[in-house]
């Protein structure tokens, strides 16, 4: 019988403090001193309290300069959020900076192959220097794997990156498959190649931040869908995103009891547009207004803020929301804003996840410049992602949808299940002023006085589109509804189609414009 103080039980004692310490204490004490938690410290915050266990904590990788360390720079594992099965693989930068050699990249696979089986998500908490350099086409190999691996559970079980300090190559291109990036401000950066590199190559002088900090990816690259200012928020936010999500593309995703009633009208909602159609007016206010009260989780906020789009509760259920902002740009769909909706379209629809949208828009965006970058090609992603998408489908004109908007936003001719239009929603290939000018173009040239006669058929061309009926009496509206009583009847919608459920054609995959 062993007892507690057998030697073997010393030895295994001995081994997993060693293990425990990653790359040492004088490292860790750089790491604290940098404001960063270590990998363990992050899994304890990120999961129920007792619920980890770990594998291979005494796995060691090749030898780099004789030292080896156990764990090989990642620590891997299961637990629970919220009660519901997790895989975690959390990256150690105290050991030759959480890059990944070939045993930390089995480790990695074997999480994620289980997380496969189980139909189980899996959470990386990412802070690598990317391929390790010594391990060479060893560490290159491991991320071939990852990626390999990345990809098949895409769609099968949610993958969610936390981002917790400078991830470099691989470690970036492996969160960029997943559903989620969460980025941590001023810590976390994401690059192909770092500053250094930069400047031998291209001769520019930029810091990481500069490069690829959390601002970058939240405003300008798009890379990024959630920003927290420390890790304890990054990784609260990572439970937070996962209480919307099911486990596996086969479940629903969790119910959440609320006390927000479903019938619940809003009285301010019937005077939120303005009568003024020049006026603007916000869109986030009329989703919070609709969703249940505290349920709103915008995702990328700060990209192409023309469009909204996130994750929200109605009647308990998740919903994916998503909407124009007549406030900037007026609403218009632009080459970003394309990416953006298509990208969660399709998110929702691979975890079953029911599409809400609110159409309030003049169109896709005109110039040269989204025409020479691509705006057919980055469009046309939307159109695809709605009429591939199976989840319900309910849309809500509020005002706008004009030409390609009025189409690719979820309408019916594209597969929308049910479609409801507020009494100020204006429906028409184009606006007055475009219309009348292509339509009469003789006619105004020749008329006694050009300018009246403009103004007075664009009068006569907004009497008849600027409003809903026209669309409703040809069924493209399965009802105008007064904008208070939009929560009820999205909510009662959602219940009718809650068993929705529609076959796939068999192929192989379709080929969406990317
Ligand atoms: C081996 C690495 C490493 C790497 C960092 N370290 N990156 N060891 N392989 N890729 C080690 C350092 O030697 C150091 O060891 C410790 O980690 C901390 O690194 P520092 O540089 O001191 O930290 P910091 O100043 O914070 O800078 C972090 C960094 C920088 C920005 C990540 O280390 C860096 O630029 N590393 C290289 C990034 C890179 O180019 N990786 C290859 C990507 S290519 P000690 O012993 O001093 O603690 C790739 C291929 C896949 O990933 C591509 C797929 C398409």
């Amino acid at each position: 019988m062993m007892t507690a103080d057998d030697p073997r039980i010393l030895e295994l004692r001995a081994l997993r403090e060693r293990a425990r310490q990653g790359g040492g204490p004088e490292r860790i004490a750089r790491h604290h001193a940098r404001g960063k938690l270590t990998a363990r410290e992050r899994l304890d915050l990120l999961l129920d309290p007792g619920s980890f266990y770990e594998f291979e904590p005494f796995a060691t990788g090749r030898l780099v300069d004789g030292e080896t360390f156990y764990g090989d720079g990642v620590v891997t594992g299961y637990g629970k959020i919220d009660g519901r099965t997790v895989f975690v693989y959390s990256q150690d930068f105290t050991v030759l900076g959480g890059s990944l050699g070939e045993a930390q990249a089995r480790k990695i696979c074997r999480v994620m192959d289980l997380a496969l089986s189980d139909g189980a998500p899996i959470i990386g908490l990412i802070d690598s220097g990317g391929a390790r350099i010594q391990e060479g086409v060893h560490s290159l190999g491991g991320y071939g794997e990852i990626f390999r691996r990345n990809t098949k559970c895409s769609g099968v079980v949610p993958q969610i990156s936390v981002m917790l300090g400078p991830c470099a190559g691989g470690a970036a291109y492996s969160p960029a498959v997943t559903d989620l990036i969460i980025m941590v401000e001023r810590r976390s950066f994401m690059f192909i190649t770092g500053p250094d590199v930069i400047k031998e190559v291209t001769g520019e002088t930029i810091d990481l931040e500069g490069l690829g900090g959390a601002y970058v990816h939240m405003a300008i690259s798009g890379a990024c869908h959630l920003t927290a200012p420390d890790d304890q928020t990054a990784l609260a936010l990572c439970r937070l995103a996962l209480s919307y999500l099911p486990s596996n593309n086969t479940e629903n995703p969790p119910f959440v009891p609320t006390d927000d009633d479903p019938l619940r009208a809003d009285e301010e909602l019937n005077r939120i547009v303005p009568l003024d159609p020049g006026k603007a007016y916000r869109m986030h206010d009329v989703v919070e207004r609709v969703v249940d009260h505290g349920s709103w989780l915008e995702l990328q906020p700060m990209w192409a803020m023309n469009a909204i789009t996130g994750w929200a509760r109605m009647g308990g259920r998740s919903v994916g929301i998503v909407a124009q902002e007549p406030s900037v740009m007026a609403g218009v769909i632009d080459i970003d804003a394309s990416d953006k909706i298509a990208r969660f379209v399709r998110t929702c629809d691979c975890f079953n996840i029911p599409l809400v949208t609110f159409v309030d828009s003049p169109g896709f965006l005109p110039g040269i410049d989204q025409e020479h970058r691509g705006i057919i090609r980055h469009g046309a992603k939307v159109l695809y992602a709605y009429a591939e998408a199976t989840v319900p489908k309910i849309s809500i004109v509020t005002r706008k949808a004009y030409g390609g908007a009025y189409i690719v936003m979820s309408s019916k001719s594209l597969g929308g299940d049910i479609s409801f239009a507020w009494p100020s929603a204006e429906v028409a290939v184009m606006g007055a002023d475009g219309a009348v000018n292509l339509l009469y173009r003789d006619q105004i040239a020749s008329a006694p006085d050009p300018a009246a006669e403009r103004a007075r058929l664009a009068r006569e061309y907004e009497r008849k589109f600027n409003n809903p009926y026209h669309a409703a009496a040809a069924g493209f509206f399965d009802d105008v509804i007064e904008p208070r009583e939009t929560r009820a009847r999205v909510i009662a919608a959602l219940d009718a189609l809650r068993d929705k459920s529609v076959a796939p054609p068999p192929r192989r995959h379709g080929n969406m414009p990317v």
